[in-house]
């Protein structure tokens, strides 16, 4: 029964976290308790039923947003007596308890928005007069009494939402400090002309928030008690022209200064709709959203002190010179989207001198709009005029600016024009030229198709930035380009220009002294001529990213890499990402002691040269990611490391070995002022295999500790090893060679041989042979041979005394030769007459004569165990040149027969062979 439900259980657990992703479910862990900071407690989101009691009590702002309260309990909130800011909105709550206020006497701003909450009388709020913020929007609000009599201090309060029948929150005069009142979305459509008295006293009141309340009567004098308003908003609610005309003449003794009609469909704009404000000082009017199509002639001649009117998002279809008349303070013009051409209807027709009556105005904005043609005299009159902003219009007479197509702007001061997509195709000379105080020009994201000669910026003295980035890379420059932007400070040519649009001498930028940024990015540009940027002492950016460069830097370069930017040598930021670049030549960057950000990522760069990067004493930004770089060594980026705050270098195969990440891994782990986003997860080793795909953090720098003493050691035991291996090898397949050799120069410069020392007496034979029966055929045919005049054996069976005991006589043969050789066999250590007595008179002889005079030749491999056993003798009580192996190989058999004499001492014989 227990297994299925574990597995059950695990399973559950397996899909919940897949469900949720594991991102998920550590954030939600996370959330299971309340985040604290500052004195606030973040309590939102959490299912939670009841406020937590075990908070740190002195926390002054507490969230209980979006749980499932549906009360609170005023003791619940006994331990957060310092509570100024208390958020329970989106609760089940029901009931505004008496006792919460009484708990929390310092409270300021309580939010019950989107609770049920549904009676609320004068006791409920009756200990709140710290009060200053109360949002009770979106609940089922009925108001007994006067609940908010009490509210001395309350500067906010909003009751929208609750669909309240009347605006008349009171009786009585009360909310003396009231500053902003939300009534929107209530259901009454009647203001009575007592409605805001209890707001009589509330000299503060500024905004009224009145937002799709749908309104039909307003009582004469219904805006009297609060005549201080100053905003009013009316967003989306459908009241109509002639409502809006009745409000309007309600306004007038006001101090309306904003009024939003946003949202409010209508349609036409009445010659006499606003005539109700013609005594007020408006100032801010909003109509956008409204799907204005008609304005009628002069239908904002009442608004003389109105300074900003926003038409933006209707669908104006045309614009006369009366259409304006009158608004003779308006500074800012904002028709965004107002005029519009679509599939069923018309272009719109902005008719000249339009905006003839606008003498104050500064701002002009056409964004996204259309209209038939820009006449010679479509902005005349605009005397004030600083910005003009038509981006993303679309008006045929821009796509061939000529000297006519602005000059109704010849007039105005204008400082900023914006023709950001406006289709423009072609410049011709002296189009801007009565532009005289254009400081900002935007030509971006349009399909400029020309060489620019210098003479289609003709007047543009004052022209400090000039933006045509975005033009389909179809513009081309010749050296003049720019002759006539003397003052120019930013240019921008991404992704504009055409490919050999810079191979130019003298370069078009000569003219650009005071250029400080430059963007000539995703070009293709794979040829520039190495003054490009000569003269250019206030060029602090220059972006080259999405280039094609790589070739200008290989040193392979026909004429030498194409060092261009030795003319900018006050670069402060350099972007050359994605050039193909494999190479940087160690001159390149020479000199860029400013330069505080350089970018390379998304090249190919591998290896790069020492010092390359040393003049770049002031980097504080480093991008080299997804480059090709496998060592890091400080030699390159030990200058340029030094001071950096943001490094980016991941996604490099890099090696993780001791000589080519060690030092900047040991930089990585001691650095806190470096900034290396993903450094665990992005910088990978992709060699040595047995780091391959682990984070060079992982790098085990101890390994490399104190290199150098490791390296001698390692070289000293390595190389002592090998002579051990090869001598051991010699020795084995040639030693006896060397021997033998050996021997014979031993031999031949000292002559040595113990035959000739003296040695007291005579012997008669050089050596007395012992060996077993079965070997006798061996001495016959390998020792015998030896003997000559000078060289004598005794053998036992040849050379015993006739008539002597056989015991007798070896004792004298014995004594007699010089030395006793054992021809050693396993039938010689079995043999009981060789090892009893023999071997015990060869041992005395070998004591009393203390010297060398045994020697062994081993026919075979005999264990030291056994030889020691039966003859009484260890190899080690000999001198090695004592002990002889019979050698397998024939060829050797010389050899052996020199070791032995000299074994026997009777190496002055050596000349036989
Ligand atoms: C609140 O009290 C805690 C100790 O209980 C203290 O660490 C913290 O600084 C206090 N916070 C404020 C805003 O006084
Ligand atoms: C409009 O402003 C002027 C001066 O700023 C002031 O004297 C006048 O009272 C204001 N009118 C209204 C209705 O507030
Ligand atoms: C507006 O233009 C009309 C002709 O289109 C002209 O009769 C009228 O005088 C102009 N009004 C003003 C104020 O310039
Ligand atoms: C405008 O350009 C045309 C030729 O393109 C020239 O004849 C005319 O004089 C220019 N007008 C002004 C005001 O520069
Ligand atoms: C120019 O217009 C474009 C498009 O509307 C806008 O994104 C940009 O901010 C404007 N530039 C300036 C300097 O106003
Ligand atoms: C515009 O430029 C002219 C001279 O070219 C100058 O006299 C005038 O003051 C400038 N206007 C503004 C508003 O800067
Ligand atoms: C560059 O700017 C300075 C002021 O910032 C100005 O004095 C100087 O005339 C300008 N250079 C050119 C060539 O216009």
């Amino acid at each position: 029964m227990c297994t299925p439900h574990t597995h059950l259980l695990t399973w559950v657990i397996i899909i919940c976290y897949f469900m949720t992703g594991p991102c998920h479910c550590a954030g939600s862990q996370k959330k299971t308790l309340c985040h604290l900071q500052d004195g606030r407690a973040d309590c939102s989101h959490l299912s939670l039923s009841a406020i937590p009691p075990n908070l740190p009590g002195n926390i002054t702002s507490l969230d209980m947003s979006h749980n499932r309260l549906l009360g609170i309990l005023p003791v619940s909130l006994k331990p957060y007596p310092g509570l100024l800011h208390l958020d329970v909105s989106f609760n089940s709550i029901s009931k505004l308890d008496p006792g919460l206020c009484q708990t929390l006497a310092l409270l300021q701003t309580l939010n019950m928005e989107h609770n049920e909450v549904y009676w609320l009388k004068k006791e409920d709020l009756s200990h709140c007069t710290s009060l200053t913020r109360l949002n009770m929007a979106s609940n089922r609000l009925k108001l007994k009494g006067e609940p908010f009599s009490v509210l001395q201090s309350l500067k906010f309060l909003d009751v929208s939402m609750n669909n309240l029948l009347s605006a008349k929150l009171g009786s009585q005069p009360q909310l003396p400090n009231l500053v902003n009142l939300n009534l929107a979305f209530s259901g009454f459509t009647t203001l009575k002309n007592d409605d805001f008295s209890f707001l009589k006293n509330s000299s503060f009141l500024q905004v009224l928030n009145l937002s799709s309340v749908s309104l039909k009567t307003l009582e004469p004098d219904c805006f009297e008690p609060i005549s201080n308003l100053r905003t009013l908003i009316l967003d989306g609610s459908n009241i109509g022209p002639a409502v809006i005309s009745k409000l309007c003449s309600e306004l007038s003794g006001t101090s309306i200064d904003a009024l939003s009609l946003q949202k409010m469909k209508l349609g036409t704009l009445m010659q006499t709709i606003f005539k109700g404000l013609e005594g007020t000082n408006l100032t801010f009017l909003d109509l956008s959203h409204n799907g204005i199509v008609k304005i009628e002639e002069s239908s904002f001649q009442w608004l003389f002190r109105l300074q900003t009117l926003i038409l933006s998002h209707n669908n104006i279809k045309h614009l006369t010179n009366g259409t304006f008349q009158g608004l003779k303070s308006l500074k800012k013009l904002d028709m965004t989207n107002a005029l519009v051409k679509s599939s069923t209807s018309s272009t719109p027709v902005i008719d000249d001198f339009s905006f003839q009556t606008l003498g104050a105005l500064e701002s002009l904005m056409l964004q996204r709009t259309a209209g038939r043609e820009i006449t010679e005299h479509t902005f005349t009159g605009l005397t004030n005029l600083k910005e003009l902003d038509m981006s993303w219009s679309s008006y045929i007479s821009l796509k061939t600016l000529t000297n006519k197509t602005l000059v109704s702007l010849a007039g105005s001061p204008l400082r900023k024009l914006n023709l950001t997509g406006t289709a423009i195709s072609e410049i011709n000379p002296g189009s801007f030229s009565v532009l005289k105080n254009l400081t900002i020009l935007l030509l971006d994201f349009n399909y400029i198709k020309q060489t620019l000669t210098g003479n289609e910026f003709k007047g543009l003295d004052q022209v400090q930035e000039l933006h045509m980035a975005k033009n389909y890379q179809m513009v081309s420059l010749s050296t003049t380009s720019f002759v006539y932007l003397p003052n120019l400070r930013v240019l921008t040519l991404g992704e504009s220009l055409k490919a050999s649009a810079l191979n130019l001498d003298p370069s078009p930028f000569r003219p650009l002294s005071n250029l400080t940024y430059l963007d000539l990015s995703n070009n293709n540009i794979a040829n520039i001529n190495q003054n490009m940027l000569e003269g250019l002492m206030n060029l602090k950016v220059l972006k080259l990213q999405h280039n094609n460069l790589a070739r200008l830097w290989k040193h392979a370069n026909l004429g030498g890499p194409v060092l261009f930017l030795k003319g900018a040598q006050s670069l402060m930021t350099l972007r050359m990402d994605n050039n193909g670049l494999d190479e940087i030549p160690v001159e390149a960057l020479r000199g860029l002691s400013n330069l505080s950000e350089l970018s390379l990522s998304n090249n190919l760069l591998n290896s790069l040269k020492d010092s390359v990067f040393d003049s770049l004493t002031s980097l504080r930004i480093l991008r080299l990611e997804k480059n090709l770089i496998t060592t890091v060594r400080p030699e390159v980026f030990g200058i340029p490391m030094r001071n950096l705050s943001l490094l980016i270098m991941d996604k490099n195969p890099f090696d993780c070995t001791c000589e080519s990440i060690l030092w900047f891994v040991t930089k990585l782990n001691s650095t806190n002022t470096t900034t290396v986003p993903a450094l665990r997860e992005q910088y990978l080793c992709n060699t040595p295999l047995a780091y391959f795909n682990q984070s060079i953090m992982d790098f085990e720098t101890i390994s490399c500790k104190d290199l150098t003493p490791f390296q001698a050691l390692y070289i000293l035991s390595s190389t002592a090893v090998m002579m051990l291996l090869v001598t051991a090898l010699l020795v084995r397949f040639h030693g006896w060679r060397i021997q033998f050799y050996w021997n014979i120069l031993i031999n031949r410069i000292l002559g040595f041989s113990d035959a000739k020392v003296e040695e007291g007496r005579d012997f008669e034979y050089d050596a007395y042979l012992i060996h077993a029966e079965e070997d006798g055929s061996w001495v016959e045919r390998w020792l015998v041979p030896l003997e000559n005049d000078k060289c004598r054996f005794c053998l036992e069976d040849r050379d015993s005394v006739p008539g002597m005991s056989q015991l007798q006589s070896i004792m004298d043969n014995m004594r007699k030769s010089r030395k006793i050789l054992f021809v050693v066999t396993e039938s010689l250590l079995n043999d009981p007459w060789c090892r009893r007595f023999k071997a015990y008179h060869a041992l005395h002889q070998v004591i009393e004569a203390s010297r060398d005079s045994v020697v062994l030749v081993f026919l075979q491999d005999v264990h030291d165990y056994k030889l020691s056993h039966s003859l009484f003798l260890r190899r080690g009580m000999l001198r090695p040149c004592c002990i002889l192996d019979w050698p397998v190989h024939k060829e050797r058999v010389p050899a052996f027969h020199q070791k032995l004499l000299i074994a026997l001492g009777m190496t002055n014989r050596l000349q036989e062979w």
